[in-house]
């Protein structure tokens, strides 16, 4: 087990040799300050300051997944979607107020985030027993594993010590979250954006072995692709009609049709046979420079179960507010007074 959050590892100091300038250990000192206060703590973070914290989230995920096997998946979403804008800072669950328009409007987001609900009632929770100690961005962080393994998959510890922001922004949202259209080079670039590998990327993607997508967002895919399997196309046309702007948009297609609710690697299998759902999953197969690794990891789900967890752990470290940084919310929709 890692060591407490409090007791941190100080190197031994050395006597500094005579002629360092005094400016120049000044400004390395603020570097390194700057540096340590952007980093996470371990998964003990909150044992002393709100014990429960850790189980009471797992179990708010679990009745969650057992009334609605989908809201895993939804959970897992929302943590991608808060650390690709602005950083792992909550920022996604800010409501819009008079003066103020968050990300939930923006395209990516509206009328498609799913689980608000699950986190105002874990937050509700988590005030009545530690009131503003346990930040809205670790919740979504914890929730996101705890999806992840009701929903079977892999497992893994979670950094903690992540604060809320006071902003959010629609326009991020809009510019950094990946479309369902894009091509290799789009994603690829989105995540490097982000800091994150081709191996990251391909790896994330196997989130969607889990989840639902709308018809709008497959549409252009099942009647215009042609790297496509010809019976798959087939029933997808059956339950997403061609004209855009009816009911049929919202009609609800599993991401991964050989298990749709399985954490397993059942999604880059989907891949090899052109069952990928959006021209984005498809992308990831087809003749680019990531065809190995999706064939990788649909022989070899243990692989992938590790790359995913060690690539989640990446994708939850984006630029988080520490330290005295952003805030502890009382409310996730809302900025303190
Ligand atoms: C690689 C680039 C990605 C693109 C282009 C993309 C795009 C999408 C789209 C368009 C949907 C369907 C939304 C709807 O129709 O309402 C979706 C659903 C989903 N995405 Fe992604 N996504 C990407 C990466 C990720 C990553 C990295 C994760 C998590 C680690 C993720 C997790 C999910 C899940 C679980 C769902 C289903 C949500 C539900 O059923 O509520 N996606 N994604």
């Amino acid at each position: 087990m890692s060591p407490p959050a409090s007791r941190k590892h100080h190197p031994r100091s050395r006597p500094l040799p005579r002629r360092v300038p005094v400016l120049l250990v000044l400004a390395l000192a603020a570097a390194a300050a700057t540096v340590a206060s952007a980093q996470l703590s371990s998964e003990d973070y909150y044992d002393a300051s709100c014990p429960a914290a850790l189980l009471t989230i797992r179990s708010a995920v679990a009745t969650a997944v057992l009334l609605d096997r989908r809201m895993g998946a939804s959970l897992l979403r929302l943590h991608f979607h808060d650390c690709f804008v602005q950083g792992c800072d909550a920022s996604v669950l800010l409501d819009d107020t008079a003066g103020f328009t968050g990300e939930k409007g923006a395209g990516p987001n509206a009328g498609s985030l799913r689980g608000f609900n699950v986190i105002d009632n874990i937050k509700m929770l988590l005030e009545l027993m530690c009131p503003q100690t346990v930040s809205c961005a670790d919740i979504l962080a914890v929730a996101a594993r705890d999806s992840v393994e009701q929903l079977g998959g892999p497992s893994w510890t979670v950094p903690l010590g992540r604060r809320d922001a006071t902003t959010a922004s629609a326009s991020l949202a809009n510019s950094d979250l990946p479309g369902p259209t894009a091509n290799l080079n789009g994603l690829l670039n989105a995540f490097a954006n982000k800091g994150l590998s081709t191996t990251d990327m391909v790896a994330l993607s196997g989130a969607h072995t889990v989840g639902r997508a709308q018809c709008k967002n497959c549409r252009a895919r099942i009647y215009n692709d042609t790297d496509l399997d010809a019976a798959f196309a087939a029933s997808l046309r059956g339950s997403c009609p061609a004209r855009a702007g009816g009911a049929g948009d919202g009609a609800l297609e599993p991401l991964d049709g050989s298990s749709p609710d399985d954490f397993d690697n059942g999604y880059f299998g989907n891949l090899l046979s052109r069952r990928g759902l959006l021209h984005s999953d498809q992308a990831l197969f087809g003749g680019g420079a990531t065809d190995g690794l999706v064939r990788a990891y649909a022989s070899d789900a243990g692989r992938w179960g590790s790359d995913f967890a060690a690539a989640m752990v990446k994708m939850a470290s984006t630029s988080p507010l520490t330290g005295t940084d952003g805030e502890i919310r009382v409310n996730c929709r809302r900025v303190n007074n």
